[in-house]
């Protein structure tokens, strides 16, 4: 996910530029750029960092300039650095693009272009854009974007200029938000609102496949398909620029439990690499899954999957992994190391450790570039897209669709199931998004149930199996941001101790999928219903009640209601579940 933006008008077009970016750096942070109109060229000006240490090497901000287009990056195909930085530019400079998106195209693009001649300065996927119009070029600006978008697959959102057409942007979306403010002789083009809500709250809002032309007194948008033009309706936008950061939602949290369903479909633009990696993984017999908090668990939905093929995987804290399970370190072991920020000290220790003792070394993480895809021998992206609240959800979304589809890989290279089951579960996958928009259609149900259980003093999660993480996640989510007492147990680890605690006052949260273990779990639950607790299930007919999915996916699902009802519980006791006391998003000290 990142933040694009572009202005045309009467005004300053840099200054404007930045300060738009700046309303956008939730959107991705690790690098930025301005290209802006002047002396009959395009001058572009961008680099690694956030956006105020860009603006502040930059000369841009000195030149006369009404029209421009900028870029505030999130990392996902080439790491964070000036060269991948946006925007980006043709062989001859007469284009300029900046992308918000992923084309999933881009490596045949970039092998057809190279032939003809183009030269490529950086590792991203967008910069074969700008090439394209170019190659496609011959004399119209707007017949040439056509064409190019005609060939892209993936997402995007874009804004891209012509050093030969200064009176206009033109822009475009398929899945990638964009968004154009109305001004008095000017317009803003930017990903989401927070960027224009300081000069317009009037915006039109392009819908998939729709391209337009941006002047300074005029937009017209049309249709890609046909060419032809589309009557938008111009919005009047009621919230403030921190309510729009949020996208209307009351915390980073919630908007970012809304984008679970993204979560896995964009963990799902990862499956060429994932099984290309999963060649190499299946050459090893011992394999060990390396994270902390959340991403451990996430690491336990993978192992379980692994094992469910008869793979075994050990999943092992970082900071016990360290300082003893490295022993057991040596270059037959393959180490996957599980991170969202891919910044915790332990987890990055951890893997320093194992790579000095010779181990095959993956990463499965969400930040680009970040410290621990330098240490590995490869990466496996979530792209998830930057997760602001301190409580992980879509992240932890992402990396068990990520090890959940890694798992199969191997299965599938060492033979332990067919292509047709492995497709079987890929096409569930595909429509999981749907399923979990169910879940988060009930959200109201779940809220309710939050309320009911405000003034609840302990709390049991119980899984089993696939789900003991789900459990497990389930309770950290609670501990986290409602700073109430949680433990997660295997459901038949009960009666070994814990059934003690069990009485009027407790709640139980039960993770029931509907497979061979159900009964068990039954069992279980009969067991806390006898000692007067409250109960409350995970499942197709439960109080958190989820749609049908295959047994082999269900952590994937089971865990959105839990992240939901913590977040209502902790809302409920009036805390700010975005940032809870005593925590930070990313534990870069041991
Ligand atoms: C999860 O909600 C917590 N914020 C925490 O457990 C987190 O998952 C853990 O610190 C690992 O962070 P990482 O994924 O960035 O390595």
């Amino acid at each position: 996910m990142c933040g694009i933006a572009g202005y045309i008008g009467e005004r300053n077009a840099p200054g404007i530029l930045f300060d738009m970016l700046k309303k956008l750096e939730y959107r991705g942070y690790d690098s930025a750029g301005v290209a802006c109109f002047s002396g009959g060229k395009v001058i572009v000006s961008r680099g690694k960092g956030k956006v105020d240490e860009v603006r502040k090497k930059s000369r841009i901000t000195e030149i006369k300039s009404t029209v421009g287009i900028a870029h505030t990056r999130w990392a996902t195909h080439g790491e964070p650095s000036d060269e991948n930085s946006h925007p980006h530019s043709d062989c001859t400079g007469q284009f300029t693009v900046c992308h918000n998106g992923i084309v999933e195209n881009y490596k045949e693009i970039r092998v057809e272009l190279s032939n003809r001649g183009h030269k490529f300065l950086s590792q991203t996927d967008t910069e074969v854009i700008p090439h394209l119009i170019e190659e496609l070029y011959s004399g119209d600006f707007e017949t040439a974007f056509v064409s190019m978008l005609k060939k892209l697959k993936g997402s995007f959102a874009l804004v891209a200029v012509d050093s030969n057409s200064p009176d206009r942007i033109l822009v475009a979306r398929k899945e990638s938000p964009l968004i154009i403010g109305v001004g008095k002789g000017e317009n803003f083009i930017a990903s989401d609102t927070p960027a224009v809500l300081a000069d317009t709250k009037k915006v039109i809002i392009l819908e998939d496949m729709e391209y337009g032309i941006v002047k300074k007194d005029g937009v017209l948008i049309k249709r890609l398909d046909t060419g032809i033009p589309v009557d938008k309706e111009v919005h009047d936008i009621k919230w403030d620029v921190k309510a729009a950061e949020k996208d209307g939602y009351d915390h980073y949290m919630l908007k970012e439990i809304f984008e679970e369903p993204a979560a896995v479909k964009n963990a799902l633009r990862g499956l060429e690499n994932i099984t290309a990696t999963a060649k190499k993984l299946s050459k090893y017999e011992r394999i060990y899954i390396v994270a902390c908090g959340t991403a451990s668990y996430a690491g336990q939905v993978g192992r379980y999957v692994f094992e469910r093929y008869g793979i075994s995987a050990e999943v092992v804290i970082a900071s016990e992994f360290r300082y003893s399970t490295i022993n057991t370190v040596d270059k037959k072991c393959a180490v996957i190391a599980v991170s969202q920020s891919g910044e915790t000290a332990d987890t990055l220790a951890s893997v320093k450790e194992a790579k000095n003792r010779g181990a095959y070394i993956i990463s499965v993480v969400n930040a680009v570039g970040s410290s621990l895809t330098r240490m590995t021998d490869d990466n496996i992206y979530t792209y998830s897209g930057p997760e602001i609240a301190v409580a992980s959800t879509k992240a932890y979304v992402g990396q068990a669709t990520t090890l959940t589809l890694l798992a199969l890989s191997v299965a599938k290279e060492k033979g332990k199931i067919t292509e047709a089951y492995q497709n079987e579960i890929l096409d569930d996958l595909y429509a999981m998004p749907d399923k979990i928009n169910s879940i988060l259609n009930s959200r109201e149900k779940i809220k309710k149930l939050a309320a009911e259980q405000k003034d609840c003093k302990s709390f049991f999660y119980l899984g089993r199996r696939l789900n003991y993480p789900t459990a497990l996640e389930g309770a950290l989510k609670l501990k986290e941001i409602s700073y109430i007492h949680a433990e997660a147990y295997p459901g038949g680890e009960l009666k070994h101790g814990p059934l003690a605690l069990l009485e009027k006052g407790v709640t139980v949260i039960a993770v029931c999928p509907n497979d061979d273990l159900k009964e068990k779990m039954e069992s279980n639950m009969q067991e806390a219903r006898a000692r007067k607790a409250t109960l409350l299930r995970v499942a197709e007919d439960g109080e958190f009640t989820v749609p049908v999915c295959d047994p082999v996916l269900s952590p994937i699902l089971y865990v959105v209601p839990l992240h939901l009802f913590a977040y209502y519980l902790s809302t409920s006791k009036g805390i700010d579940p975005d940032k809870p006391r005593n925590l930070a998003k990313s534990v870069t000290v041991e």
